[in-house]
């Protein structure tokens, strides 16, 4: 070849290849560019997040302290209302007797609504005992027997396997169960009503099944349903189903729920049979 022809090939290649290395060493430095500005991004990304986090909690707390102050001035305003009426010197002692019963079953419910929230607030530590299971199945069957047959209900108990023993806390189990089937005979009808209790077993747990022919729930009720002060009904704290869920997860299980509209509802709580250490009441643990 040609030695200036050589040359000038030379020379046009060093000066691609230096043109090559200024925009490699420009792209270089606007990767560098990009890449804290992507490490901004996430940072700002990150930092969002946090405050709608902190944001939802508060928004959680200023609406379960508004609940709250809903629920305690109902029942508070209703008894001052009745007491008032004491005053009266005119009232025949009968009307004078109903109004203090009235003041006082006020008072009861407010001091009911006082405990559920203590113990949905505090991590309670529950005794434990070891105890048949048919014994806890009698005392419901006393409470709710009755309670089904005056209101034309069919209340329909398994049958425990003879011998079958629970370790656990007796007096937090029945009071869970005792919403569960409270919150089943408060839904179905009373012509056709029909709510079941079962009890399962396996080697590790006990599950217990409340089930009811009733309305069933649509999808954004189930998705609120252990929320603290959650509710549908007039009189209701919205507290049942976390402190039962609460109790059932200090057992060591859970609740578990299949519900649609218009099919009924059927709530399974289990618990560990494995004796585990005292069950710990907590309710404050997300869901
Ligand atoms: N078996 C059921 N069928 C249909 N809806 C139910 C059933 N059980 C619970 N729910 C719904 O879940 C809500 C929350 O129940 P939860 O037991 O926690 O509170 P509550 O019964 O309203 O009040 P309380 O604190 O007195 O128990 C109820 O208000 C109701 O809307
Ligand atoms: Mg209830």
């Amino acid at each position: 070849m040609d030695p200036a022809r050589l040359a000038e090939a030379f020379r046009l290649f060093n000066q691609v290849s230096e043109e090559l290395t200024t925009s490699y060493q420009a792209l270089e430095r606007q990767v560098v560019g990009l890449t804290a500005q992507l490490a901004e991004a996430n940072a700002e990304t990150q930092r969002l997040r946090e405050e709608a986090e902190r944001n939802r909690r508060l928004t959680a707390m200023g609406e379960m302290a508004a609940q709250l102050a809903h629920q305690l001035r109902t029942p508070i305003a209703a008894a001052l209302l009745y007491a008032g009426n004491l005053e009266n010197p005119d009232i025949p002692t009968g009307t004078r007797i109903s109004i203090a019963q009235k003041t006082v079953g006020r008072l009861k419910h407010l001091e009911r609504l006082i405990q559920d929230m203590l113990l949905f607030a505090r991590g309670e530590v529950l005794g434990r005992d070891t105890f048949p299971v048919d014994d806890l199945f009698a005392e419901l069957a006393h409470t709710f027997e009755p309670l089904a047959q005056q209101r034309g209900v069919a209340f329909q108990m398994a049958k425990v396997p003879p011998g079958l023993m629970l370790t656990g806390n007796r007096k937090a189990l029945t009071g869970a169960l005792t919403n569960l089937l409270e919150n089943a005979l408060q839904v179905v009808s009373l012509s056709g009503g029909q709510v079941s209790l079962g009890v399962d077993v396996t080697e590790e747990r006990l599950a217990f099944t409340v089930k009811d022919n009733g309305p069933g729930m649509p999808p954004d009720v189930v998705a609120r349903l252990f929320e603290p002060f959650f509710t549908t009904r007039a009189e209701g704290t919205g507290l049942g189903l976390a402190i039962a869920r609460g109790v059932a997860r200090a057992h060591g299980g859970g609740i578990d729920v299949v519900s649609e509209p218009g099919q009924g509802t059927e709530f399974v709580l289990t618990v560990s049979r494995g004796a585990g250490s005292e069950p710990t009441l907590t309710l404050m643990e997300s869901s």
